[in-house]
């Protein structure tokens, strides 16, 4: 059984006095069946970590670079992320593929720099509209899964985030159709790559316009095994009920 996994990308949003939204939910989720991570920008890690000390909630970063350090200003190292108290690191989300260039091999790299300090990569992928249109959706998340994710990848040290890019923040989502069809697609092939146990572990997100609304229904998709949530997860009041409706599913 893959333990469900509720994750929130705050992106470039909160300063110290969001962190009242962690202690909210640890507050409200002390013996949840879900975990729960929050994924702050770089200047919370360490706050929010020590808010999160005795919660249940983990923290993550949100993109790291692929050296463990060296001259690249303005760049944060996996070790650093680690030694901030998080536990998982979002690698590849498409805001970085398509602002910042990064390839797949990129993405694999950073989640192999996340590997060897012991964090959790949320390896994001995802097609865009036009791709969507084109009929082309599988082949293009087929590809990046085998060029984003690294050998030696586990259940517990890889997530695997599904969000089509045309959904992220315009509140329109797939069908449940097309969800169940990408997560089924993405269980198959990491089946076929790493064999029935760990390609059976390694847990599926969908992202893109979760919200209190529409979660239940998300859940109840096969090989849905959470979500990760942008503006849904910013406050307390609207990612509680997501994770609740986790928790139910
Ligand atoms: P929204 O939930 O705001 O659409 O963002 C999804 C996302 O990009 C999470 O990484």
């Amino acid at each position: 059984m893959r333990r469900k996994l509720a994750a929130g990308n705050w992106k470039m949003n909160g300063t110290q006095a969001r962190l009242d939204v962690l202690d909210a939910l640890n507050a409200a989720h002390v013996s949840t069946p879900c975990d729960i991570v929050i994924c702050p920008p770089a200047h919370l890690l360490i706050p929010a970590a020590k808010a999160c000390a005795t919660g249940a909630v983990e923290i993550g970063a949100q993109d790291t670079h692929t050296a463990a350090k060296g001259a690249f200003t303005g760049d944060i190292s996996a070790e650093m992320i680690a030694d901030s108290g998080a536990s998982h690191v979002i690698v590849g989300h498409s805001e970085r593929r398509e602002g910042y260039g990064e390839t797949d091999a990129t993405v694999c790299a950073k989640a192999i720099a996340a590997h060897a300090v012991r964090l959790t990569a949320i390896v994001c992928i995802g097609e865009s509209l036009a791709e969507r249109e084109a009929g082309s959706a599988l082949d293009v998340i087929a590809a990046q899964l085998q060029g984003s994710v690294p050998e030696g990848s586990t259940g517990d040290n890889v997530v695997v985030a599904y969000e089509p890019i045309w959904a992220i923040g315009t509140g329109k989502i797939p069908t449940m159709a097309q969800i169940g069809e990408v997560h089924a697609q993405l269980r198959q092939d990491l089946i076929a790559r790493f064999g029935p146990e760990i390609g059976g572990a390694i847990r599926l997100l969908y992202g893109g316009s979760v919200k209190p609304g529409n979660a239940s229904e998300i859940f109840a998709v096969p090989d849905v095994d959470g979500a990760l949530v942008g503006g849904a997860s910013l406050a307390a009041a609207d990612f509680t009920p997501i994770i609740t409706a986790l928790a139910d599913s």
